[in-house]
């Protein structure tokens, strides 16, 4: 744990992470939960132009000297998806704006970790690369790679994309804490992400053996992230992520070929062209009414969504819009009482 509040001096326990979501996650809400004493992550998906806007956007929300950083690096942290974004042009942003975590994600190998986070240690050495990955075996993988200073253990309930074949972190997390011990890499801090959406959440991930959790779901429904309207309608609607979500690679299918690397499939809020999927309708037939969908008024977010609405299984736990700062005081307020209440 030193070494993680060392790397994150202005941070808060427990500490709250939002997940760095491709182009929803920016610079307003990465500066709101860093002032709020969480992580604040930015997530785009390919353009690095977007990383400069809002990195340069969080700066400037970011009061300086306010949030100590002796390091010189950036208080917020950026994601990189590996298999969809080219390391040559992902180092630059590094090196100029030397964010304090540099978290890696969706490798088609394990071992291309190790290879970018030598290219960022080499350009930023005092960011901290965090890998996110979903099983034992990878965990291990990475932390003999030296690939890691922190793992982000995601479990099946995550929203979003992660391991097809996964388990939740209620057995994920604390078999990877002895496996990783085991083979001599106990020192290496580990944070849960998957279903916790509220301080009881935050509660029972700190007693599996996480430092820290990640909430990529609840902060979809902070003021500070860029979701359009009819999605937020559709994740505040949703109740019961045992029925409302599920599981797929059909959503990676609607627009096209699936680009994603194969041990990868993604949560969604339970939509038409998962359950056509499921009756058995071809693929082809499923993108042309996916299509015709998102060319209507509703962009196919109707009552009988189209579109990919990621979610995580937490979603029913996610009632109202709020800033982000709240959301990360509330559930740090919460997941305290709990655990005093142990
Ligand atoms: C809409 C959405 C987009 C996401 N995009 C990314 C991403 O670009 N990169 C990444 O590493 N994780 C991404 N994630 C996964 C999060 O990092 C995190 O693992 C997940 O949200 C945790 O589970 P939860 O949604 O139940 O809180 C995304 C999650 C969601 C819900």
């Amino acid at each position: 744990m030193a070494a993680l509040r060392s790397s994150l001096p202005w941070a808060k326990l427990p500490l709250i992470v939002n997940g760095p979501m491709a182009n929803v996650a920016g610079g307003d809400l990465a500066a709101a939960v860093t002032k709020a004493g969480g992580l604040g992550m930015i997530g785009t998906m390919f353009d690095m132009n977007d990383y400069k806007k809002n990195l340069t956007k969080a700066s400037k929300l970011l009061p300086q000297g306010s949030i100590s950083q002796s390091n010189g690096t950036l208080p917020v942290g950026i994601g990189f998806m590996l298999f969809a974004q080219k390391l040559n042009a992902a180092i630059p942003i590094v090196e100029e704006f030397k964010p304090a975590v540099v978290w890696l994600f969706a490798a088609v190998e394990f071992d291309d970790y190790a290879i970018w986070a030598k290219a960022v240690r080499g350009v930023s050495p005092a960011s901290k690369i965090w890998i996110q990955c979903g099983s034992v075996a990878s965990a291990l993988h990475i932390a003999k790679s030296s690939a890691s200073d922190v793992l982000v253990m995601q479990g099946a309930d995550a929203g979003g994309h992660g391991f097809e074949k996964s388990a939740g972190i209620i057995s994920l997390l604390p078999e990877a804490v002895d496996a990783l011990e085991k083979a001599g890499f106990g020192h290496i801090p580990l944070v849960a992400a998957g279903g916790i959406a509220d301080g009881r959440g935050v509660a029972a991930a700190l007693a599996l053996g996480a430092k820290g959790v990640v909430m990529g779901t609840r902060f979809l429904a902070a003021k500070e992230t860029t979701v359009p309207p009819k999605y937020l309608a559709a994740l505040l609607k949703a109740k019961d992520g045992s029925q409302s979500t599920v599981r797929s690679k059909v959503f990676d299918e609607l627009k096209g070929p699936n680009a994603w690397p194969v041990a990868y499939d993604g949560r969604s809020i339970v939509t038409e062209s998962y359950t056509d999927h499921v009756k058995g309708v071809g693929i082809e037939e499923i993108r042309k009414l996916h299509a015709e969908a998102v060319a209507r008024e509703d962009e196919g977010y109707g009552e009988k969504a189209r579109v990919a609405i990621w979610a995580g299984s937490g979603v029913g736990l996610v009632t109202e819009v709020m800033d982000a700062a709240d959301i990360v005081e509330q559930v740090r307020g919460q997941a305290l009482k709990v655990c005093k209440a142990l």
